[in-house]
């Protein structure tokens, strides 16, 4: 069995931000109450006519550079995301198009949030067995455009973005370590998009009416999961990879409020200069967050060859998860 070794990431982020005052014109909320429950201060939010792929593709050409790879030389492109530019054709064979490559293994993953990190496992099963080489992974999301710009409970949380990362079969020692995978489809209900798929298409317009396609969140009870699950997977994870909390240079959490990201660096027991924190630049990018976070780490040099990184996510589903790697 092949083992992973990492090579590039990069990074595809609207240039719009938009910043808590610039929500306070559009719903009642204020920068304190923002600053004081999420840690949120800005977020990106997609152009007109850009869409979830567009932002993968500029993600994926930096990726490559920085691999000082063409695009030809891909064997797999795996988009995790869960605002697809359409039902079909996936993310991935749009990414594909975009990059110009004829042939390659492309395909989407649904996971929300944890979407970077279920890819992840899926990867490391192309490259294990054999069936690609060299994979692009990319965790991409444009909530905006699935986001009730009258709601301020969920409107003020998320951002667009995108990340890339490539990886490459090795007869070494694989750099992922492990991966901690769990759900609860039961709990689904209370972090959703109601309509827009085939229960309640937009097709029909009075479908649209009672099941919008905008996203519905019970935030509390979705923020006791994330604390209890971030938590869990992690320390999963590493126990996975036999490796202890003291063995990281870096814990990257999911990027949904700074709250939640205290409580899970304090029960897992990392300090505070050891959990990267980007979440009052770009609010929570679904599953571009921890992938843009990773991508960010290393441009700052926070990590460096050799360095253990665990990346947790949480998301709709649910679905949590957390992946150890070492930086190649
Ligand atoms: O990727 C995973 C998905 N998402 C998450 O992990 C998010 C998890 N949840 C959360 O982060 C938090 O639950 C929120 C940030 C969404 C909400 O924070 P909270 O402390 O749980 O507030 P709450 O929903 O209990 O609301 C408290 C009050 C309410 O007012 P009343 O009923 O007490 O008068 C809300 O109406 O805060 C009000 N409120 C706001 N006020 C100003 C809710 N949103 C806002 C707002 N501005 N944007």
């Amino acid at each position: 069995m092949k083992g992973v070794r990492f090579l590039a990431t990069g990074s595809g982020l609207p240039a719009k931000v938009l910043t808590n005052a610039d929500l306070c014109k559009i719903v009642d909320t204020s920068d304190e109450w923002i600053t004081e429950r999420t840690g949120i201060k800005e977020r990106r939010i997609a152009g007109p006519g850009e869409a979830t792929s567009d932002l993968s593709a500029r993600a994926a050409r930096i990726a490559l550079d920085r691999a000082g790879l063409r695009a030809d030389q891909l064997d797999a492109i795996v988009v995790a995301t869960c605002t697809p530019d359409h039902l079909f054709p996936s993310t991935a064979c749009l990414v594909q198009k975009a990059l110009g490559v004829p042939h390659t293994i492309a395909f989407d993953v649904s996971a929300a949030c944890s979407g970077f990190v279920y890819g992840l496992a899926v990867v490391n099963g192309l490259i294990a067995t054999g069936a690609a080489k060299t994979v692009l992974l990319i965790g991409a999301d444009t909530l905006s455009r699935f986001t009730d710009w009258t709601d301020r409970g969920t409107c003020v949380l998320f951002g667009d973005g995108a990340g890339a990362l490539i990886m490459t079969a090795t007869d070494g020692p694989s750099d992922l370590l492990s991966v901690a995978l769990s759900a609860d489809g039961g709990k689904g209900d209370i972090l959703k998009i109601p309509g827009g798929g085939s229960r309640h298409p937009l097709a029909k317009p009075e479908e649209a009416v009672s099941f919008p396609p905008v996203i519905k969140m019970e935030g509390k009870e979705v923020f006791k999961h994330a604390v209890t699950r971030m938590i869990e997977a992690s320390l999963s994870a590493l126990e996975r990879a036999g490796r202890t909390p003291g063995d990281l240079t870096l814990l990257i959490p999911h990027q949904a409020n700074l709250r939640i990201i205290d409580a899970v660096a304090k029960r897992v027991n990392i300090p505070d200069e050891r959990v990267f924190r980007n979440v009052s630049k770009f609010g929570n990018m679904s599953a571009a967050t921890t992938i843009v976070a990773l991508d960010q780490a290393l441009s700052e040099g926070r990590v460096k060859s050799g360095d253990l990184v665990e990346l947790i996510a949480f998301g709709a589903g649910l679905t949590w998860g957390a992946a150890v790697l070492r930086w190649s």
